[in-house]
């Protein structure tokens, strides 16, 4: 990451702390963004009651950070749910899936009364797509899944040597020009292996922070 990203990404981490309600129980998202966002609540770690997290690293740095990690199923729901990501549009919509945990962060989302999504100006697009869509796969569907996904008009790329956190792998699907973001999401979940698709349309982002050179744009 440059210095300059680096300080874009802080600026719109920062600022999800100041949304984040007190006594919260938090949903933790997954990436560099999320990671600064983690360590701007370490030095506050008393401003959440506790956190889940879409990934075993970010368990793992919250915990350092002096945050109880506790399983979702324990819980009836969470406040807010503060995550990165690849792409977004002006819709709020989002790739995302990069570091390849999706399903999680897809669960955690769901989960969420609010979602607060963090991202320097870079991830900003008019329409999604540029950013290869994750796609997490059972391993046994891969190809049949790859086959798939190349009738429909995309390139789908296996993540080789990585495994998700739950066991299984990814295709980055290439050329994709996502103008209907929400039915992409639906028609690629409906084919069969697939677990979970890295778009987020049907459920976006309810606020997008953009961290930027001069500061912070909130949509
Ligand atoms: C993790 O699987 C992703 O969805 C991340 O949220 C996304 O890739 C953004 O990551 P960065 O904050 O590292 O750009």
């Amino acid at each position: 990451m440059t210095q300059d990203a680096d300080a874009k990404k802080r600026r719109a981490a920062r600022a999800a702390l100041d949304l984040v309600p007190d006594a919260a129980i938090l949903g933790v998202g997954t990436g560099s963004t999320v990671n600064l966002f983690i360590e701007a609540l370490a030095l506050h770690p008393d401003r959440v009651r506790a956190a889940v997290s879409s990934s075993e690293v970010s368990s793992a740095k919250l915990r350092a950070a002096g945050v109880q990690v506790l399983e979702l199923n324990d819980l009836a729901g969470l406040d807010l749910y503060v995550d990165g990501a690849d792409e977004a549009n002006p819709a709020r919509q989002l790739i995302k899936g990069g570091g390849g945990a999706l399903t999680r962060e897809k669960i955690v989302a769901a989960a969420s009364r609010r979602f607060v999504c963090i991202v320097d100006e870079t991830k900003l697009v008019t329409t999604l797509g540029k950013f290869p869509l994750p796609v997490e796969v059972i391993p046994m569907a891969r190809e049949l899944v790859a086959r798939e996904l190349t009738r429909r008009g995309g390139r789908p790329v296996w993540r080789a040597g990585f495994v998700t956190d739950n066991g299984n792998h990814i295709l980055d699907v290439h050329d994709l020009t996502i103008t209907d973001p929400v039915g992409v999401e639906s028609a690629f979940n409906q084919i069969v292996g697939v677990v979970t698709v890295g778009l987020f349309a049907a459920r976006p982002a309810d606020v997008l922070l953009i961290g930027t050179a001069a500061g912070v744009e909130t949509r």
